[in-house]
């Protein structure tokens, strides 16, 4: 049996994990290609639709990347976004499909290995829970 690839969708902010996601790869820093980075402007505008939009489209895992607690541009984006993180863990621990999910996580443009070491670390975990099982009853994939 082939090992499960997760497929990992991320949002990231423009100011500091796409930027650390850029200079992961200056820095020819590996980490697996389950991501799929998607910039936003702030995570604040990340919405917990959005969240749920790429699991039903067949993510297996959401991370959400956003400025250092205190450092967000837009004042609380993250801290609002961190709310929405977990709103949504709730939401589908309730359902079944698994909290564990979706993450929220912080960091500064210049971690590029933070941001690998995270990527890494991520998909492992989603891999170590298994496919989403949305995806699994509706075929769809991101
Ligand atoms: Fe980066 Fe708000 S500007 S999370």
């Amino acid at each position: 049996m082939s090992q499960f690839e997760p497929i990992l969708a991320a949002f990231a902010c423009e100011y500091c994990a796409y930027t650390a996601a850029d200079m992961a790869g200056a820095l020819r820093l590996s980490y697996p290609p389950n991501l799929r980075v998607i910039r936003v402007p702030c995570t604040g505008k990340v919405d917990t639709l959005h969240l749920m939009r790429a699991l039903q489209r067949g993510a297996d895992g959401v991370l959400v990347a956003g400025c250092l607690e205190g450092d967000c541009h837009f004042i609380n984006g993250n801290l609002r976004a961190k709310k929405r993180v977990e709103y949504v863990g709730r939401l589908l621990d309730d359902i079944g499909i698994g909290g564990g999910r979706v993450l929220m996580v912080h960091m500064a443009a210049g971690q590029g290995a933070r941001f690998a070491e995270l990527a890494a670390e991520f998909t492992e975990h989603i891999r170590s829970l298994g496919p989403n099982p949305i995806k699994l009853k509706t075929g769809k994939a991101a």
